[in-house]
């Protein structure tokens, strides 16, 4: 059996570590009050893998998370992000997807990749995510 990894580039940096941690029942009011926060917080992609699930909040809840940890791994918080900018790629080991006004500050920052952990459990999910510089002087 064989196994791919990630490469890591020679000389690669961490940029910035983040972590959140995220309530299913606070994402659950919060989406029956608001349905249009659906469309505006998750891709297609992701509501397609949430709502997959007998109970999706967990897993919408995971992906919130996701986006609020690597909002703090690129260091910009999540004030005046576009939450679908930041897309949890699902099936497996989640991988991020970075598109818009989100890419181009990774760009800028030279922030070349984006990993991502998450964990669900008890009614709470857990994200962590690092932010990835190709090299030193980058
Ligand atoms: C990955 C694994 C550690 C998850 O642990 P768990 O205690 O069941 O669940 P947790 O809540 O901690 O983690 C769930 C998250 O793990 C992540 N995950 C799943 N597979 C993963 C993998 N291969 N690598 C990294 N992360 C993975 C997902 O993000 C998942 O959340 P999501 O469905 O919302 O995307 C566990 O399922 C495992 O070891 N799986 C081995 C592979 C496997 O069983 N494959 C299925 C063969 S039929």
């Amino acid at each position: 059996m064989s196994t791919s990894f990630p490469r890591i580039p020679p000389g690669g940096l961490l940029f910035g570590l983040g972590i959140d941690v995220t309530e299913a029942a606070r994402i659950r009011r919060l989406l029956e009050r608001l349905p249009r926060a659906y469309e505006r917080l998750f891709s297609e992609q992701e509501r397609a893998y949430c709502d997959g699930f007998s109970d999706p909040w967990l897993r919408y809840a995971a992906r919130f998370a996701a986006k609020e940890a690597v909002g703090k791994a690129l260091g910009i918080g999540i004030i005046g992000f576009v939450w679908r900018d930041i897309e949890v790629l699902s099936g497996g080991k989640p991988l991020i997807a970075l598109h818009g006004g989100v890419a181009d500050i990774a760009r800028r920052l030279g922030v070349t990749r984006v990993e991502v952990s998450l964990s669900h459990t008890g009614g709470m999910a857990y994200a962590v995510a690092a932010a990835l510089k190709e090299d030193a002087d980058g």
